[in-house]
């Protein structure tokens, strides 16, 4: 067993996440790209915590290998490359990052905004080409002109704020009552938004009510000449029907950061619909990409897992029975204890308890429908065996003193 826990982290993640985790006690351990399937294993085997971006799989029979894993840290936005319920299922928390590239989202919006209003591109390209056509035509300038922002969460909002500044007029369609920021005004229709706006640029998740948002229809719907920017989700846009608009003219521009298929490695083969036309830009997926970004998410997700490990803290995790808990009292131990959530459990843990004569001075319990979170804060004892106790109910998911 190792004195010091041990962070694995792989796939390059920024150097921010060492802090946290040092601070917290770890020893820390690097790899640069995702590790193979043995590679994975043996490190399994080894680490306390690991942490990941999007191309280490983290699956059920690799979270069931038994090994000292206490919690996933998913250095990104999304968390699909991990088995959510399996993990639960073993005791061991995800947590990811979700807000920490919204500000760089919509710095890429902005940018674009104001790229296809001047036809920046087009016109760089052929200049590179050697021909000079300076000209005002189709150019203008976004003051005064009208965003439409569908989805109105983190990103969209942010957006709108900094549209305004730009002297933009903002308005926002979303499913749920948003406060709207500024002079921004809420409209009540996917359909009052596009008849309303010059730029619409999106800002929804991928779901089954947004896959196919935007179609033939709905860009028939919006102002000759507008221009659509989604640097939201790449199912959400009919491709095929916006590359259709802009061919005949309709539309004047259209920015896209995602698609339907993306490539999974760089330099791998690309197609769309859009490319080679004019007054497109298309950009692979680098939306929430910045330096600024990713040094965000390395300090976020690593001061929540050493949060974890540190005082049992786990407030934001994906997966898990939610607690925020202050750091343990000096003197005090605590005890975090992960069962299956069925009748009886804290009565056997306070038997167990009482039966060593240690009193227990703070007590937290959050269950979801299958597992329960305890915490226990204790006197500090010197026999091991009540902890073996605790570890051998049946119920036991994972066990742990505090770190
Ligand atoms: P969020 O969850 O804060 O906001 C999404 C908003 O969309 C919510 O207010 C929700 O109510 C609204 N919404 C959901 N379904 C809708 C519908 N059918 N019509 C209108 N509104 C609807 O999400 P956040 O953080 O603002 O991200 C937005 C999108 O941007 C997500 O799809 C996310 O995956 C994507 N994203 C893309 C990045 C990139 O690199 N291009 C980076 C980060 C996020």
């Amino acid at each position: 067993m190792r004195e010091r826990p041990l962070a694995v982290l792989v796939e390059s993640i920024h150097a921010g996440a060492d802090a946290p985790l040092l601070e917290a006690g770890f020893d820390i351990e690097r790899l640069p790209g995702s590790p193979g399937p043995e590679e994975l294993g043996e490190l399994l085997g080894r680490a306390t915590v690991v942490g990941l971006r999007s191309k280490t799989q983290l699956g059920k029979a690799r979270l069931q290998s038994g090994g000292p894993l206490a919690a996933v840290g998913c250095f990104c936005i999304g968390t699909d490359q991990v088995d959510l319920v399996s993990a639960a299922r073993c005791g061991v928390p995800v947590f990811n990052s979700p807000f920490s590239n919204t500000r760089s989202v919509a710095e890429l919006t902005l940018a674009e905004i104001i790229a296809l209003s001047r036809r920046m591109l087009e016109k760089s390209m052929q200049l590179h080409a050697g021909r000079w056509d300076k000209s005002a035509r189709q150019s203008r300038e976004v003051r005064g002109r009208t965003l439409g922002i569908v989805g109105y969460g983190h990103i969209g909002s942010q957006l709108s704020v900094l549209a305004e500044d730009l002297g933009m007029r903002v308005v926002f369609f979303d499913i749920a009552r948003k406060l709207a920021m500024g002079n921004a005004q809420p409209l009540p229709t996917l359909e009052a938004l596009l008849k309303a706006s010059d730029v619409v640029s999106l800002h929804v998740p991928d779901t089954d009510r947004t896959r196919g948002l935007i179609g033939a229809r709905e860009l028939a719907q919006m102002r000759p000449g507008a221009m659509l920017i989604n640097n939201s989700r790449g199912r959400v846009v009919d491709l095929e029907a916006l590359a259709a608009s802009l061919r005949s003219g309709h539309l004047s521009g259209a920015a896209a950061d995602v698609f339907p298929e993306e490539p999974a490695e760089n330099g791998d083969g690309f197609r769309t619909p859009l490319a080679g036309l004019s007054n497109v830009i298309l950009t692979p997926h680098i939306g929430g990409s910045t330096e600024e970004a990713q040094g965000a998410i390395a300090v976020d997700v690593a001061e929540k897992l050493a949060r974890y490990w540190r005082h049992g803290t786990t407030a934001t995790a994906v997966n898990f029975p939610q607690v925020d808990l202050p750091q343990v009292r000096e003197g005090l131990l605590r005890i975090l204890h992960v069962h299956r959530n069925v009748p009886g459990v804290l009565g056997t843990m306070h038997t167990l308890l009482a039966k060593s004569g240690i009193n227990i001075h703070a007590e937290f319990l959050q269950s979801d429908q299958e597992t329960s979170f305890v915490i226990l804060d204790v006197d500090r004892f010197g026999d091991a065996r009540l902890l073996d106790g605790l570890r051998a109910m049946p119920e036991t998911i994972r066990m742990r003193v505090a770190g």
